[in-house]
């Protein structure tokens, strides 16, 4: 049962500080799924399937990886993979709030869930993806912080949109 952990987000897009923290998460466990959330309060730029689709380019050269959408609560998610380790990424000081009243109002939703945290290297700390989603609509270069087809992906869609 602890073999598996759920990395749940919104993941719109993945970027490379996700994927520092996934290539740590593949070192613990036996199996990583990438969750990604199909409700969230975020205006997103890409649909769950195209979420997913990048993440699964972004990690094809990992094993033992998955990527899923899901709706619902992310702990009967889960449940429902037969894991209980829920992978959260911890990067400034800034997060710590947030990820507390997240990791605690999913433990006073399931016990038997635990969130793990993990923090990637440094230069990712203050990565998201809406700041590169900014940077890529303003024409700046972010390429050493998405995989190639990610920063494409973002290129072309907000030039369609
Ligand atoms: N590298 C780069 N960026 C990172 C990162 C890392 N290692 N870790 C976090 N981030 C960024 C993300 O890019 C994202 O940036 P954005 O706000 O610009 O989009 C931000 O940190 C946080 O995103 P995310 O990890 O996707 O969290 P979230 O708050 O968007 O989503 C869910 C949280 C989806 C896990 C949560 O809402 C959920 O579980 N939803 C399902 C419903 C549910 O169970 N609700 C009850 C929860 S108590």
């Amino acid at each position: 049962m602890k073999n598996i952990a759920i990395y749940p987000g919104t993941f719109d897009p993945i970027t490379n500080g996700h994927i520092d923290i996934i290539e740590r998460v593949c070192k613990i466990f036996g199996k990583v799924i990438i969750a990604i959330a199909k409700e969230t309060n975020k205006e997103c730029l890409f649909s769950p399937e195209e979420r997913v689709h990048l993440a699964e380019i972004a990690t094809k050269n990992i094993c033992n990886v998955e990527v899923e959408a899901f709706d619902g609560l992310a702990v009967d998610y889960v449940k429902r993979k037969g894991s209980s380790v829920m992978i959260r990424g911890l990067r400034a000081v800034s997060d710590f709030e947030y990820e507390l009243q997240l990791a605690l109002a999913n433990r006073s939703l399931c016990e038997d869930v635990e969130t793990v945290f993990l923090t990637p290297q440094s230069k990712y700390l203050y990565l998201s993806s809406s700041m590169v989603k900014q940077i890529i609509k303003l024409g700046g270069n972010i390429k050493e912080y998405v995989p190639e087809a990610v920063f494409n992906a973002v290129k072309d869609k907000m030039k369609s949109t």
